[in-house]
């Protein structure tokens, strides 16, 4: 069993990782209607990352035997002004789920809640590299290019052979899926 406090943080963390999703569905739409088809399709392989990530810990909650309580997911940005700054937000954005991760793991320590701690750390470490993703392209597109022009064609060439590497489908035992 996890405490009534953790239960309420687990629920919010599912509408934080839910928000994101939209948020990057957001993105995909913004850059499809840009012409950027492999911006695109990165963010929408982004959008299932995130659903994974809500879906985790849907999942644990059950297996603590605590309902899940789906809370209202916040209409996200629609647009903005060039691929460089759906990138820096992108940033930005991975930079405030990693503080919400980083609390859940401190309470979990204050209330000695092994178990969660040990769910918990498996989002620490995505978070090293979800804000790595983020970092790396803005980087690149820095070096290499500018905000437009040829450089951009080529990056989002690349970024649309982006691999899907969560499963699609959410059913089975907790873990199995990493
Ligand atoms: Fe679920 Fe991008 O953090």
């Amino acid at each position: 069993m996890i405490s009534e406090k953790m239960r309420q943080a687990l629920n919010e963390q599912i509408n934080k990782e839910m928000y994101s999703g939209y948020l990057y569905m957001a993105m995909s739409a913004h850059c499809n209607d840009q012409g950027l088809e492999g911006f695109a399709h990165w963010y929408m392989v982004q959008y299932h990352e995130e659903m994974f990530h809500a879906m985790k810990i849907y999942e644990y909650l059950l297996d603590q035997g605590s309902k899940p309580v789906l809370l209202a997911i916040e209409k996200p940005q629609e647009s903005w002004d060039s691929p460089m700054d759906v990138l820096k937000a992108t940033l930005e954005h991975e930079k405030v789920v990693t503080a919400s991760i980083h609390s859940l793991m401190r309470q979990a320590e204050e209330e000695n809640d092994y178990a969660s701690r040990i769910f918990l750390q498996w989002y620490v470490t995505e978070q090293v590299e979800e804000e790595k993703n983020a970092a790396d392209i803005i980087t690149r597109m820095e070096i290499s290019m500018g905000s437009n022009g040829p450089g951009l064609y080529m990056l989002d060439r690349e970024l649309k052979s982006r691999p899907v590497t969560i499963p699609t489908s959410f059913v089975g035992p907790l873990g199995a899926e990493d």
